[in-house]
C-alpha cells in the first residue's frame, strides 16, 4: 500500500519557527509521495484507501542524525567518565567484539528490534571499523524499513591493537570495497564514509577516503569540536590546521563535494561556524550525549540563527536512548542552561525549533524529507496520547508539546511508515 490517506490530528513544520497543526485532517500519500495535509479529502483523492487515525496525533517520523549501532549494547552504562577515556574504557572494548561474526548477530539483532520499534524513520548510523560486521548491520537495518546510511569505521591511529586497521592503505582498502558492495545491494540502506575522528584517522587515511567519498558520490559523517580534551588533541595532531574543521576540508570530506553530517560541534570557532554554513555541512545536535559524558552545551540556538543546517542526534551510547522524543526534550533543556549559565543572548530554544530539527531539519540530509509537503517523501508515525490521560481541553499543539515532554516514557506509537510503506 503506497498510496492512502491517513486521517487524523496532523502536526507539520512549515518552518523552523512554525509547527502547522489540523485537527481532524487528512494527510495524503500517493505512490510513495506526501500530497499534502487537506481539512476535507479532494476529489483526486476520494478512492484512495483511509486508515482512521482520528484522536491520534500523526506527524513526520524522527530522523536521528547520529547514532553508534554497535554501542547500543552498552546504553545506560559507564557515564562516569569524560569522552576521551569513556572510549578508551567502555566504547572501543564493546567495539572490538564486533570482530565475532556471532557477537555481532546478537548485538545487531537487539538494536535493529529497538530501532524498529521507535519513531525513527531516518537514521545515519556508524557500525565499526569492521566490514563484514557493519554489512551484516546494513542487512539488518534494511529488514527494519527504516531508511537508513550505515558506515564502516576508518581507524588506523591512536586505537587499541584490537580495534585500529593495519594501515591507511588497508582501511581505504577495506573502504572502497565496502563502497562497492554495498552501493546499490539494497533499497533503503546506504553505505556513508566514516572516519571515526580526527585522532583516528591519518593523513593518508583521509586522503584516500575523502577520493572515494567523491568517485562514488557518497556522503561523509564524523565528530566534531565535542570535548575540550579532544579538541586540545587534534591541535596537536594537526599543527598545520587553524582549526579542527579544516583538517576535514582539506581531504573534502567537510560537505563539499558530497553531504557530510558532523556530530556535536559544541566548541566551533567562528571560523569553523563560517565553513559549515559555506559548505552547507549538517549539525546532529546530540544533547543527551554532550551530558553524559561532560563534553559541554552546543550553541544551537546561534547555530539556527545564522540559518546552519542543524538535526538531532541521540548519539548511542554516549547518549542513553535512541528515542527522538527524549532528544528534543532534552535540547530544549541544555538551551535554557546555555542560556541562563553560559550567554543570556541566546534565547533558549522554543518547541517548534526542537520539533524541527526531529523532523525537517534532519530530514533534509536525506531530501526532500520530515515534513507532510506536497513532493515529499512520505515518512509518518503515529501516536496514541490517549495513553497521557487529561482531565482538560487541550488543543492540538498543546498534545505535540505533551507528547514530546511524555512519550519517551510509554509506548504511545501504533503506526509507522517510511516512503509511503507501512513497516510498524
Ligand atoms: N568521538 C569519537 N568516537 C566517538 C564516539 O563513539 N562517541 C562520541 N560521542 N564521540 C566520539
Ligand atoms: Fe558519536
Amino acid at each position: 500500500m503506497s498510496s492512502f490517506i491517513i486521517r487524523g490530528d496532523i502536526c507539520t513544520s512549515t518552518d523552523k519557527n512554525t509547527i502547522l497543526t489540523r485537527e481532524n485532517s487528512y494527510v495524503v500519500c500517493k505512490n510513495g509521495v506526501c500530497q499534502g495535509v487537506f481539512t476535507e479529502i479532494p476529489e483526486p483523492y476520494r478512492d484512495l484507501p483511509l486508515q482512521d487515525d482520528t484522536g491520534k496525533l500523526v506527524m513526520p517520523g524522527m530522523v536521528d542524525l547520529h547514532i553508534h549501532a554497535p554501542q547500543y549494547a552498552y546504553r545506560g552504562l559507564g557515564m562516569d567518565m569524560e569522552l576521551l577515556s569513556w572510549l578508551d574504557h567502555y566504547a572501543f572494548p564493546e567495539e572490538a567484539k564486533y570482530r565475532d561474526l556471532d557477537y555481532a548477530e546478537k548485538a545487531y539483532d537487539i538494536f535493529t528490534n529497538a530501532v524498529k520499534h521507535s519513531a525513527t524513520t531516518r537514521m545515519a548510523v556508524f557500525g565499526t571499523l569492521h566490514r563484514e560486521a557493519t554489512e551484516l548491520l546494513m542487512d539488518k537495518m534494511e529488514q527494519t524499513g527504516i531508511v537508513s546510511c550505515v558506515g564502516k569505521l576508518n581507524m588506523d591511529r591512536n586505537s587499541p591493537d584490537t580495534l585500529r586497521e593495519g594501515s591507511a592503505r588497508e582501511s581505504i582498502a577495506e573502504t572502497e570495497r565496502f563502497l562497492r558492495e554495498t552501493l546499490t545491494r539494497y533499497h533503503n540502506t546506504y553505505p556513508i564514509v566514516t572516519p571515526r575522528f580526527v585522532p583516528s584517522c591519518t593523513d593518508e587515511c583521509m586522503e584516500g577516503i575523502g577520493k572515494l567519498s567523491e568517485q562514488y558520490g557518497v556522503c561523509v559523517q564524523s565528530h566534531l569540536s565535542e570535548n575540550p580534551g579532544e579538541i586540545a588533541w587534534v591541535r596537536e595532531l594537526c599543527p598545520d590546521t587553524a582549526f579542527y574543521a579544516e583538517a576535514y576540508n582539506r581531504f573534502g570530506l567537510f560537505g563539499k563535494p558530497q553531504k557530510a553530517i558532523m556530530a556535536h560541534c559544541v566548541y566551533s570557532s567562528d571560523e569553523e561556524i563560517a565553513l559549515m554554513k559555506e559548505n552547507g555541512v549538517f549539525i546532529a545536535h546530540c544533547p543527551a550525549s554532550n551530558m553524559n559524558v561532560a563534553s559541554g552545551i552546543a550553541p544551537i540556538r546561534k547555530y539556527l540563527d545564522l540559518g546552519l543546517r542543524v538535526g538531532l542526534g541521540s548519539d548511542v551510547a554516549g547518549g542513553q536512548t535512541e528515542s527522538l522524543f527524549t532528544a528534543m526534550t532534552e535540547a530544549l533543556q541544555v538551551s535554557k542552561l546555555y542560556w541562563r549559565i553560559v550567554d543570556n543572548s541566546c534565547q533558549p530554544l522554543s518547541v517548534d525549533e526542537a520539533f524541527y530539527m526531529a523532523t525537517k531539519g534532519g530530514g533534509e540530509f536525506f531530501g526532500k524529507v520530515g515534513a507532510f509537503e506536497e513532493g515529499f517523501e512520505f515518512d509518518a508515525i503515529v501516536i496514541d496520547d490517549s495513553r497521557l490521560p487529561h482531565p482538560q481541553e487541550l488543543s492540538v499543539r498543546e498534545r505535540l508539546e505533551r507528547a514530546i515532554y511524555l512519550s519517551g516514557d510509554i509506548k504511545a506509537l501504533t503506526a509507522k511508515y517510511c516512503r509511503g510503506k507501512q513497516i510498524l
